[in-house]
């Protein structure tokens, strides 16, 4: 195993041993090849480097305290891959060869998925984009699919300690980043001066409201949001929000703690209604929200105490973190073993 402080890593890059590409050419996925290399060379005239066609995938692997190596759901991940795909008119990764993919390059770089206990995982990252030449704006003829890992630790410094979030009008204007349902990295390129003006202002989060009307809340930064009032787990259904699978997960798991599940427009001045908040997704896990700042209206809405996660997110947190790790029982049928 890697010499690494797992319990010490943030969320960054480090380099591993193998990323996996596959080409598309000539109406064809080229046989996947394992690369040590962690560079690509494309055509300066790409429609990705240009237009921003191009998409993203975030998944975990996941050890568990039986030595087994788990995928959460990436059969998701690869249908989600296939509707970015199609609406930015790229070719289109079929499933099995995704999760073969990242099967393999996983196997390939098994020192680096991170023990048991550590709190820490190997994140995947597949991606997607237009590497063929074209000046006119139409899609590319050729594409390429890489799939990197990295081991990480959470997302925010905090790990499961509240954040505290800002609802920023003024500068969300390339917000939400789920926008027309898609992981676009043009869309989060867009979000990069909003999440700077956050970040000092001494924020770890933007929550980004709906474009057209400033009032209902759609996204919590790269994560979707819930809100916990009266045993109800509510999030925000919007066209424009990213669909988390995590968040998908979380509606179950609150079902089958015998919460109520409401999937709809969530108006930000219901945060003062919200006994829990939180960030949820692969990279933030659940992330409970502390504070709410809304500058428009001076208003802090708080959670709790605001310094401590409260019990259901506790809850949904130990349950969802239980079966990626198999230390919960698979009752839903999420978890894809990798042999290693
Ligand atoms: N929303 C945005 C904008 C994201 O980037 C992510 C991360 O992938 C999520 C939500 C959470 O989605 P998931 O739970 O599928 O990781
Ligand atoms: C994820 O949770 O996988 C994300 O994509 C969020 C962020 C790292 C972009």
């Amino acid at each position: 195993m890697e010499n690494i402080k797992w319990e010490e890593l943030g969320f960054g890059y480090i380099r591993t041993d193998y990323n996996i590409r596959s080409t598309w050419k000539d109406g064809k996925w080229s046989e996947p090849r394992l690369c040590t290399d962690e560079n690509v060379t494309i055509h300066m005239a790409s429609t990705a480097l240009h237009y921003g066609q191009t998409a993203f995938e975030g998944a975990k692997a996941f050890m568990g305290a039986d030595g087994k190596v788990r995928l959460f759901r990436i059969e998701e991940n690869a249908r989600r891959m296939q509707s970015s795909a199609e609406y930015l008119m790229m070719a289109v990764p079929p499933i099995e060869l995704f999760v073969k993919m990242t099967e393999e390059v996983v196997r390939a770089n098994a020192r680096f998925i991170p023990p048991y206990g550590s709190g820490a995982s190997l994140y995947i990252r597949p991606f997607l984009f237009g590497s063929g030449a074209n000046v006119g704006v139409k899609p590319a003829e050729q594409y390429e699919f890489i799939i990197f890992v990295t081991p990480v630790g959470p997302y925010f410094k905090a790990g499961f300690q509240p954040i505290q979030a800002i609802i920023d009008r003024d500068h969300d204007r390339a917000a939400p980043l789920g926008t027309g349902h898609i992981k676009a990295g043009g869309n989060y390129g867009a979000s990069l001066l909003s999440g700077d003006i956050c970040h000092r202002k001494g924020y770890q989060s933007a929550i980004y409201l709906d474009a057209a009307h400033k009032q209902y809340i759609d996204e919590a930064g790269a994560a979707n949001f819930f809100g916990i009032k009266n045993n109800t787990y509510v999030t925000p259904k919007s066209h424009s929000v990213l669909p988390s699978i995590t968040n998908m997960s979380l509606r179950d798991l609150a079902a089958d703690l015998g919460l109520n599940v409401e999937e709809r427009l969530v108006d930000y001045r219901e945060l003062a209604e919200f006994e829990e908040a939180g960030a949820c997704g692969t990279a933030a896990v659940i992330s409970p929200i502390g504070e709410v700042y809304d500058p428009q209206d001076d208003r802090h809405y708080i959670f709790g105490d605001g310094k401590s996660a409260g019990p259901v997110s506790t809850k949904l947190y130990n349950l969802l973190r239980g079966i990626q790790l198999g230390d919960e029982p698979d009752t839903h049928g999420w978890v894809t073993f990798v042999e290693l």
